[in-house]
């Protein structure tokens, strides 16, 4: 029956036509465009020990090129993902970590939709943030850590609404944090750790609501404490330490839900330590080098519980409050430097204490010191 063999002969060839119909979006062909973008970005960067960029041949950019994925709905790139610094063989076989040279080229941003883009730990890559990268509408990432970018932040960083992760420390970015950033609705993780960024913290700093890590340590930060910080809520890492920030701490950061580290050592904070500091969430307290003073507050009990408790180089006076010696824990304890006297408490917390915790007061006596009372 002509009608039967119709179906014999061409059953395989409707199979063959349905695998390319249903398959080949799956298999991810790159755009030519994206393929292009990647290409201008690569020609831009000069990585020369690991060859990375050996695999960037072809046109299947979504397939097989080093640090490249796409989208498998859309077949578009959508990670860049290229850290200097990994555990993959490439590495391993050269015995070394990465090194790369040249710039970030905006040709990146015609890769529309992108989400996530690391180019971490190559130790010398120059050059301005592409200006822009604010264009990118999905980016949900985006990494530079330890490179040699400079210039400053984009001043329209804030178009990110979708960004979880801006990591930039470790560069030697200037200039001051744009005004737009506390637009980053989705931000969670910021780190500006190591850079020259310089100027005030934005005031309304507490506008970004899901920011759990805030690090932004070692810069030329100038300017108070915005006392909105404390309404971040899921805020567990504070990072200032190493600036020049001046003013008080606001009493507001020891009421906070979760914040469980606070860094502020070497600022110029002054005027008095707030109590709720010492009763609050946090754990990891540094408030070494600043020009804090008055008497410690007598606030400590048994849910006081520190890995760290750094009070020195101020200019705390006074008695070490006898209640410090009811904390259920006090790994590292240190008050050297400062102007503080009378007997030091014992106690549990103290009973593994040197006497460097205590060095350098006026007249601090009793155990672990040698001076007693
Ligand atoms: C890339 O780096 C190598 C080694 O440092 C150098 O010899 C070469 O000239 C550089 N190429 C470009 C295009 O900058
Ligand atoms: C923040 O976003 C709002 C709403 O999109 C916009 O009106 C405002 O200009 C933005 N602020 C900055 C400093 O960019
Ligand atoms: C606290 O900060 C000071 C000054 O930055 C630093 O030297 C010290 O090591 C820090 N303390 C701890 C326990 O990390």
């Amino acid at each position: 029956m002509a009608s039967f063999s119709f179906m014999r002969i061409n059953i395989p060839l409707l199979v063959i036509v349905l695998n390319l119909m249903f398959t080949t979006p799956a298999v991810l062909s790159c755009p030519a465009s994206d393929r292009d973008a990647l290409l201008a970005f690569r020609a831009a960067l000069n990585e020369s020990y690991l060859g990375i960029f050996n695999s960037w041949k072809g046109t299947e950019c979504c397939h097989n090129w080093y640090g490249v994925s796409c989208d498998p709905e859309t077949g578009r790139v959508a990670d860049i993902n290229l850290r200097g610094e990994s555990e993959d063989p490439i590495f391993q076989k050269a015995h070394r970590t990465g090194y790369m040279t040249g710039f970030i080229s905006p040709s990146v941003c015609k890769l529309e939709r992108l989400s996530s883009l690391t180019i971490a730990d190559w130790k010398a890559i120059s050059g301005e943030i592409p200006r822009c990268i604010t264009s990118l509408p999905f980016l949900r990432i985006l990494d530079l850590i330890g490179n040699r970018i400079s210039g400053d932040l984009p001043a329209d960083i804030g178009r990110l609404h979708r960004l979880t992760v801006l990591n930039v420390a470790d560069n030697m970015l200037s200039g001051q944090i744009p005004r737009s950033l506390t637009n980053l609705s989705s931000l969670m993780h910021l780190d500006l750790r190591n850079n020259r960024i310089s100027g005030p913290l934005p005031p309304d700093f507490g506008r970004l609501p899901m920011l759990s890590r805030a690090l932004l340590s070692r810069n030329y930060l100038s300017g108070p404490i915005p006392p909105s910080i404390s309404s971040i809520y899921r805020l567990a890492d504070l990072d200032l330490s190493l600036n020049s920030l001046t003013g008080t701490i606001p009493a507001s950061l020891g009421k906070m839900a979760v914040l469980a580290t606070l860094n502020l050592d070497a600022n110029k904070l002054s005027g008095y330590v707030p109590a709720s500091l010492f009763t609050s969430s946090i754990g990891n307290l540094n408030l070494s080098r600043n020009a804090l003073q008055g008497y410690l507050p007598d606030v400590f009990g048994p849910r006081s519980y520190f890995t760290v408790l750094d009070l020195s180089y101020n200019i705390f006076k006074g008695p070490i409050p006898k209640t410090l010696s009811a904390a259920s824990y006090i790994g590292h304890l240190d008050l050297s430097h400062n102007h503080l006297c009378g007997r030091i408490p014992s106690g549990s917390p103290f009973d593994h204490l040197e006497a460097s915790s205590f060095a350098f007061n006026d007249c601090l006596c009793g155990k672990p010191l040698t001076k007693t009372c």
